[in-house]
């Protein structure tokens, strides 16, 4: 039986990875270690809270004797690092926040995996989970494959840069056995409402302004949470050590684009009237330093281990917004107290 820990497994990404290996793996353990931020939530793990080869610790990776004590206790063979401050908006307004949790947190987690493996680094996986903004922005062609060099623009995705470079070095100093994905934008359930898909989905329930920033014409490519999460498994058994994946779904909008079909199927589930929704459209000053247009080619991740997206982009925008309908309680839970005041600020000053 191999303990494995999964850091930020009550966040959006984390939850549904904690979910996968402690369903589909019941031969490991599974130690769940989060903060619980704004971002964390255990009522994102409920269905699974009570599994014999599940465990929560609620702790903060920048603490190093708290994690140092963790690897002591429970001896991990493999680590799934997902914990992190993910929010580019936020990472504008508190960017040290962004350095102490991306940076110190996963330098704290490195040295402790270092230490509690020396000797024997046989079987034992530092598996660190990234993001497509450590390659900056492109223009209107190309792609980022894992080769292009880092460029990036905001302090989330510089923390986010420095991380990985930490986990290379760990590699290359030290022979710490990793791996790196770097993924594009996760949409689906459980996604915390200050993103663009899940805060849309909520104002247009409750009829408010959309946020567009700019022109709307950035572009992203996004991926349902479950390929994303279905990949990182995929690599953790079968990727190479010391490798690089990026991760995408193929699937390019612009944010107004994409606004525009989520207004569209929402009207049809809420039975309202077609472009009712499209009315709450409101552009908004731009965010500082905008990253124009994100695109993976996960060709190498196709060809070397078979891995492909599953869900056409309509298909998973529809079994989102379902989620969101049925589950009320949770976006009213998450949208009260805090969430009003980041809101307050964040769209107010604009
Ligand atoms: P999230 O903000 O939803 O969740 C982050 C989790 O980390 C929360 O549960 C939070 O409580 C926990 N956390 C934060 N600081 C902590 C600390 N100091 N100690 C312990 N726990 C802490 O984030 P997400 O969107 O699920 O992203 C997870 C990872 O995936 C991040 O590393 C992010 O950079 C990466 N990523 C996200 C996306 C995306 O579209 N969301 C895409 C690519 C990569
Ligand atoms: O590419 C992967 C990244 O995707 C992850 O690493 C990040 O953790 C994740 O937050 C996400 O970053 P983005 O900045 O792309 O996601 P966000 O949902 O914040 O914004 C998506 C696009 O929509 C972006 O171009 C900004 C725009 N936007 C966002 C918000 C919140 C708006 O126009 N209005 C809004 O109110």
């Amino acid at each position: 039986m191999q303990t494995i820990l999964i850091t930020g497994g009550a966040g959006f990404i984390g939850s549904h990875l904690t979910r996968l290996f402690v369903t589909k793996y019941p031969n490991y353990n599974i130690v769940n270690v989060d903060a619980l931020t704004y971002a964390g939530n255990l009522a994102n793990l409920t269905d699974i809270e009570n599994e014999p080869n599940y465990t929560f610790v609620k702790g903060d990776i920048t603490d190093a004797p708290f994690i140092n004590d963790l690897f002591s206790k429970y001896q991990f063979s493999g680590v799934l690092h997902c914990a992190a401050e993910s929010h580019v908006d936020r990472s504008i307004t508190d960017p040290l926040a962004f350095v102490r949790t991306n940076v110190i947190g996963t330098v704290n987690l490195l040295q402790a995996a270092k230490e509690s493996w020396k000797g024997n680094m046989q079987d034992k996986l530092f598996y660190h989970i990234s993001t497509d903004e450590v390659y900056g922005s492109l223009g209107d062609e190309g792609f980022f494959t894992e080769e292009t060099a880092y460029d990036p623009r905001s302090p989330y995705s510089a923390s986010k840069a420095s991380s990985d470079h930490f986990v290379r070095a760990y590699y290359h100093t030290y022979h710490l056995p990793v791996k790196i994905s770097n993924c594009s934008n996760n949409y689906g359930p459980f996604h915390f409402p200050e993103k663009l898909i899940p805060l849309c989905i909520h104002n247009i329930i409750n009829k408010k302004p959309l946020p567009i920033y700019g022109k709307g014409e950035n572009i992203r490519d996004w991926l349902f949470v479950e390929d994303h999460v279905r990949a990182i498994d995929t690599i953790f058994h079968n990727g190479k050590i010391g490798e690089t994946y990026n991760i995408g779904g193929h699937n390019e909008w612009t944010n107004i684009a994409l606004v525009k079909e989520l207004c569209k199927q929402m009207d049809q589930k809420l039975g309202r009237a077609e472009g009712e929704s499209a009315q709450l459209i409101t552009y908004v000053t731009d965010r500082a330093g905008h990253d124009l247009r994100y695109a993976i080619d996960a060709t190498k991740l196709k060809n070397e281990l078979g891995w492909l997206p599953s869900l056409q982009f309509e298909e998973g925008l529809s079994k989102t917004i379902d989620w969101y309908l049925k589950n009320q309680e949770w976006l009213n839970n998450v949208t009260s107290g805090g969430y009003q005041n980041y809101y307050e600020a964040q769209y107010n000053k604009r």
